[in-house]
């Protein structure tokens, strides 16, 4: 990851808000959490109240929460001095006074709609709103911000999308009073294809966890920063004409030695994106050459057999006498599907760093400890 946010830092000099939206796109946030605040990131983006709260019980960090809260969570913002999303009139006054009633300010950032179509303020009460803020006692306007939809694909809405917000960024400044507001509308896609999208900072989270938003093959050489690993907990031999797993779709071609690993749908297997193209034309030649997907072991690929289950999942190993009950297989999977009850490993520099599980961290040797100069 070090190595992606050196990457990301040279492209544009402009400050970096890390997006840590579910779970660390699949990583763990409150480890990646701990170690960005290492690296001097002490103000990140996260979806919802439940990950701002996740990450805090590891590392003290300033969050700002994308998504709006719902009124009966606005007392947790306040307690923790998270940084609310408000997107409505309606969540300004309910913030605005309950501010007022617990007298504790509060720094929020707006988000405007400048064509996403989900969430924020239309354009035309933006100004309204300003004034509203302005006049409120405890609120303070930490930022505004707009998000693309289309970044990677559609420059010509995405510059209108940003011609938008850059033409009320105009009518706050002539308002007066709003220097200190933090205006950022670009994701990874917009800061790849649209320099004049970087604003004061940008929001960053696919680049920095090593893909690329674009459908081409990445500019740079970014680094991968997941796998998921499992091994082999069951090998046996079938006889000839044995169906395997739910549903009977499979059956032995011939006597078939085959392997069992612990990891099914309900883990994310079989969720796995067809993000570009290009990769998916790799994929589909892939799966018409060998007609089947398969897990990776260090003797070769082992096709998955039958169907995926809920916990468990079929290899067929005849190709490969050499795998054991124990070895480590690596298995493609959509990292934000992997479940976050699923422990998470981490590597610096090639050595086993720390593992999180369950809201706990544990050492190489398995013993719990805090995230106390863990980076
Ligand atoms: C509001 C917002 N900003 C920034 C991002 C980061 O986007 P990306 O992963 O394309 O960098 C997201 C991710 O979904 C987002 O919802």
């Amino acid at each position: 990851m070090e190595h992606n946010i050196k990457l990301i830092e040279r492209h544009g000099q402009v400050p970096l808000l890390p997006i840590l939206k579910s779970n660390a796109y699949g990583h763990g946030a409150p480890i990646v959490a701990a170690f960005l605040r290492s690296k001097g990131f002490s103000f990140l983006g996260v979806s919802s109240l439940e990950e701002a709260l996740d990450i805090l019980q590891i590392t003290p960090t300033s969050l700002l929460v994308l998504a709006p809260p719902l009124p009966a969570q606005l007392p947790l913002f306040f307690q923790h001095h998270l940084l609310p999303t408000i997107s409505s009139p309606e969540l300004l006054a309910g913030v605005s006074q309950l501010a007022k009633e617990r007298r504790q300010k509060i720094t929020i950032h707006l988000k405007v709609d400048t064509g996403f179509g989900r969430l924020g303020i239309a354009p035309e009460g933006l100004l309204s709103l300003i004034k509203q803020i302005k006049k409120a006692p405890y609120l303070h306007l930490g930022g505004i911000f707009t998000h693309f939809s289309a970044a990677s694909s559609d420059t010509a809405f995405t510059q209108r999308q940003l011609h938008t917000f850059l033409k009320l960024k105009k009518d706050v400044d002539a308002l007066g009073g709003c220097d200190h507001v933090l205006w950022h509308a670009a994701n990874s896609a917009a800061f790849l294809t649209l320099p004049s999208s970087h604003l004061d900072l940008v929001r960053i989270g696919t680049l920095l966890y090593g893909q690329s938003p674009l459908p081409q093959i990445p500019p740079w050489d970014l680094a991968e920063t997941w796998q998921f690993k499992t091994r082999i907990i069951h090998i046996r031999t079938l006889p000839q004409g044995h169906s395997v797993g739910y549903g009977r779709v499979y059956r032995t071609k011939k006597p078939t030695r085959m392997g069992v690993i612990p990891v099914g749908y309900s883990h994310g297997l079989e969720l796995e994106p067809l993000t570009t193209p290009w990769r998916q034309i790799k994929q589909a030649l892939g799966q018409g050459l060998k007609g089947q997907n398969h897990v990776l072991h260090p003797q070769g690929p082992l096709p998955i057999i039958g169907r995926v289950g809920m916990g468990l999942t079929s290899v067929d190993l005849s190709q490969t006498p050499d795998v054991h009950v124990g070895d480590c297989v690596t298995v493609s999977m959509r990292r934000v599907t992997a479940g976050a009850n699923i422990p998470r490993v981490y590597y610096l520099q090639g050595e086993m760093k720390c593992m999180f599980w369950n809201h706990e961290i544990y050492n190489q040797r398995g013993r719990k400890i805090s995230s106390r100069g863990l980076f």
